[in-house]
């Protein structure tokens, strides 16, 4: 449950506890809270309400007493709802119930955590995988809204594919690295997580496996899973997935879909070399594998412009593309594109049409408008030198304080150190630990159950002067456990 953000009001009259329980029961009272809902710790309860713990259980007992709350046997508390009032009246669906049945899976419980603890204030996020407030061009969007003003998109439904001037500006892009993409071919989503989504429902028949790196951010969210499919894992090495295996994994696991992020790969940031790229390709032909590459990370090289895309050299159409704004732009517009035949995109179309009827127009319009101005391309110069100095600052206080504790090698883009640990702490301890010191981190074993000895740093999201204090924090928590 997302903690409360209310507290109660010191200057009434009322006392601390009794304006708790008030506030609680009107959560019970109004459906808010069903029966069958936890509710946070009481640390973490008297934290959120900004009072000693001895306040919390004051109310708990009250609330206890009045037979709303009962402890449960995980250590919790639940709503129960015994009152005389409710079980006189018809008994209230049991909510909870129905948030098991439901078809998709939930989060890892340390994704749901790090989801929560994110806007926690007071936090710092050094693992996220987002660009930092301020390197989002706060500016450049002010300008382009003024622009908005005077002309406004279509403000009704659009175009199942999306917009015609985004598709364009998109194709052109594609074409810049080696993709022959016509507007057709392409279809506008909200974020590539959208794509991946469509394709999980679109595309594949259920029970099948998808081969993918081991790590993988895909193992972080349960998009295919919840269509019931399994994550078969290829392991990787320096140059990427090891292709050699496709062919035998394929063979063991069956397999429907290779799905692979070869540049600045989330979480390892290794850029896959030529070489791999072709063998992969041709490994995937023998085994009748069709690919979804995942390219959302490719204009955040800081070294060196990475090798063309799998889908650049695709020539039987057996590559599925998906890239994204939300890396470079802004993750808040929720724009990405994917492209592939026309009959998978029509089919995909088909589906996003059933689920939200486009993406937002408004989204739209601006994503066109940055990508066709130029905008994008100044903007991304700006954002890979800003970038540079923030990998630097990094990799400075990993060698002054992690020395010793850790290996890890310099990652030429994206947003991610993989840290290797040479003493791994049970993951749950170091990231509990972390975050009851305020540095939210995400820990390996979200990306590959085995990497427990890992965590994913990112020096993209802190502030850029907090880095090195925090990094030196992280260390001191890795060296005492
Ligand atoms: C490899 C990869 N693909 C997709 C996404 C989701 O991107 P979007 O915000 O465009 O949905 C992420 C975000 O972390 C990612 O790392």
């Amino acid at each position: 449950m997302e903690k409360p953000t209310w507290q109660p009001n010191r200057r009434s009259g009322v006392p601390l506890h009794a304006q708790i329980t008030e506030y609680i029961r009107d959560k019970i009272f109004g459906g808010e809270w069903p029966v069958g809902t936890r509710l946070p710790s009481q640390r973490e309860l008297a934290r959120s309400f900004g009072v000693n713990r001895s306040t919390v259980v004051a109310a708990m007992d009250e609330l206890t007493a009045a037979g709303m709350i009962e402890g449960d046997r995980g250590g919790g508390t639940r709503v129960v709802n015994l009152t005389w009032g409710a079980l006189a009246a018809a008994p209230p669906p049991d909510w909870s119930a129905y948030v098991n049945a439901g078809i998709h899976r939930p989060n890892l419980p340390a994704v749901q955590e790090i989801n929560r603890s994110e806007f926690a204030p007071g936090i710092l996020r050094l693992g996220t995988g987002e660009l930092s407030p301020e390197l989002l061009p706060h500016s450049g969007m002010s300008r382009l809204l003024a622009r908005m003003a005077v002309s406004m998109p279509e403000l009704g439904y659009g175009e199942p594919n999306g917009d015609l001037a985004l598709r364009e500006a998109v194709a052109d892009r594609l074409r810049r690295i080696g993709i022959a993409a016509s507007p057709a071919s392409i279809l506008i989503v909200s974020g590539a997580l959208q794509a991946l989504q469509l394709i999980s429902v679109g595309l594949l028949p259920r029970g099948s496996s998808i081969l993918l790196e081991r790590p993988s951010y895909l193992y972080s969210v349960p998009v295919f899973q919840s269509a019931e499919m399994k994550l078969q894992g290829v392991p990787m090495d320096e140059e990427g997935l090891r292709s050699e295996l496709v062919v035998p994994y394929a063979k063991q696991y069956g397999g429907a879909l290779l799905y692979t992020i070869p540049t600045f790969h989330n979480p390892t940031g290794t850029v896959m070399s030529e070489e791999r790229r072709a063998r992969l390709l041709e490994a995937c032909r023998n085994a009748g594998l069709p690919i979804l590459e995942d390219d959302v990370y490719r204009d955040l090289w800081l070294d060196e412009p990475p090798p063309a895309p799998l889908k650049a050299r695709d020539a039987s159409g057996s590559v599925l593309y998906v890239g994204s704004l939300s890396k470079t732009l802004s993750p808040g517009l929720r724009i990405g594109w994917v492209t592939g035949p026309q009959p998978v995109i029509e089919r995909l179309a088909d589906i996003k049409m059933q689920s939200d009827y486009g993406s937002s127009a408004f989204s739209q319009w601006i994503a066109a408008e940055w990508l066709g101005s130029g905008m994008y391309d100044e903007h991304m110069n700006e954002l890979r030198d800003a970038l540079r100095i923030r990998r630097q600052a990094a990799l400075k206080a990993l060698d002054k304080h992690f020395r010793g504790l850790a290996e890890w090698s310099v990652p030429g883009g994206g947003f991610y150190i993989w840290l290797k640990l040479k003493q791994a702490a049970a993951p749950r301890r170091l990231f509990d630990a972390a975050l009851k010191q305020g540095i939210l981190i995400n820990p390996g074993h979200l990306y590959d159950r085995e990497a427990g000895d890992r965590i994913r740093l990112s020096y993209s999201y802190a502030p850029l002067a907090e880095l090195e204090p925090g990094i030196a924090r992280l260390a001191e928590i890795v060296a005492s456990l």
